[in-house]
């Protein structure tokens, strides 16, 4: 059985959860806390790494005193503490990796330093037994990449985006247009009331080769288009954030078809699975393109549930045990 609790403090959520593996290969979130810093942002327009940091060490300690309160079992019942080491706002990261290294330190277990991405990489195991390969697009506020994910530390990255996140792209287009931070959901909403047909915006990159992606332009093009109504009312920015919208979820369409021709050519014998991850993913103009891109490619789409496609801890704990799982595989004696 493994027990590991995790800590997840890289840009604005503070988190902790404790998640297992019995021996018959069953695992279980046993519980999963999330403290989200969205309101101490939201001023700004933005996440402010100061602000991020410190909120972070104001909340962890009780965070994780509940996590494990609610999973119902003690210090000593844990096999490891994981933390993500990174990439991230640093600040928020050394809050977490030195929390999980004091708790690591105290009550004699391994510490595991997980890398972020594979948190977000590895989480449809948790949720659906995904089998290797497949493939993930992680869609969030910092990271827009098509990874290739065939095995526990073994990831390909196949596209990214050149310029802004997509998320930030939704994040920038909000503010430009005076929508509320976080802007995807605010935008979503606009776009709903819109029609997307109004404005003629571009498919940035289509035209090459390869999976990469670019928004700047596309967000250029919202702000151009913006420029030239007087006034911008209401209808407009609704209509905008349609065309937005729907341009986004183009590129996202056409870019995941040949993303399903690179993994038939990869592995012919296997039928393509994508899951996708990050905050962007709950979008459902996006969702609906994907599912038919999907249908389309004869591929397999999965969401897993919104609280575990964002940051979480479970994500990071679970990355701890598929990595001591791993390790005890090749070395029997360990950690059993
Ligand atoms: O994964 P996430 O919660 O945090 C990180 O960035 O790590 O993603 C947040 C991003 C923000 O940019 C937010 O605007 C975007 O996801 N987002 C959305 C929607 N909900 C959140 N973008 C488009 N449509 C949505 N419904
Ligand atoms: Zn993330």
């Amino acid at each position: 059985m493994l027990t590991v609790l995790g800590i997840e403090t890289s840009c604005d959520e503070t988190a902790a959860a404790v998640v297992r593996l019995d021996g018959t290969g069953e695992h279980r979130i046993l519980s999963n806390t999330i403290y989200s810093q969205i309101h101490e942002h939201e001023t700004y327009g933005g996440v402010v790494p100061e602000i991020a940091a410190r909120s972070h060490i104001q909340v962890l300690d009780s965070l994780t005193q509940q996590a494990m309160t609610e999973a119902g079992i003690d210090w000593h019942d844990l096999s490891a503490i994981a933390a993500t080491a990174g990439p991230g706002l640093i600040g928020g990261v050394i809050v977490g990796l030195m929390t999980a290294k004091s708790i690591a330190m105290a009550t004699n277990k391994p510490l595991l330093a997980i890398n972020h991405l594979e948190g977000h990489a590895l989480t449809a195991r948790l949720t659906d037994d995904v089998p290797f390969p497949y493939l993930l697009l992680l869609v969030s506020g910092g990271h827009t990449q098509f990874l290739l994910v065939k095995a526990v530390g073994d990831y390909e990255r196949l596209g990214t985006t050149i310029d802004d996140a997509i998320g930030e792209a939704f994040d920038k287009t909000a503010k430009l247009l005076g929508l509320p931070y976080p802007g995807g959901p605010a935008v979503e909403r606009a776009a709903q009331k819109g029609n997307p047909s109004r404005f003629k915006l571009p498919r940035p990159l289509l035209d090459r080769p390869g999976l990469d992606m670019s928004f700047a332009g596309l967000k250029t093009a919202v702000r151009t288009a913006a420029l030239k109504e007087e006034p911008v009312d209401e209808d407009t920015v609704n209509d905008l954030c349609a065309a937005f919208q729907a341009a986004v979820a183009d590129v996202i369409g056409h870019r995941t078809e040949r993303a399903f021709d690179v993994f038939r050519q990869r592995y012919p014998q296997v039928q393509p699975t994508m899951v996708i991850a990050g905050g962007v993913a709950a979008n459902n103009a996006i969702r609906q393109r994907l599912q038919e891109t999907a249908d389309q490619s004869e591929a397999r789409l999965i969401a897993p549930p919104h609280k575990l496609c964002t940051d979480n801890a479970a994500m990071i704990a679970w990355a701890g045990i598929e990595r001591l799982r791993l390790s005890r595989d090749e070395d029997p004696t360990a950690l059993s």
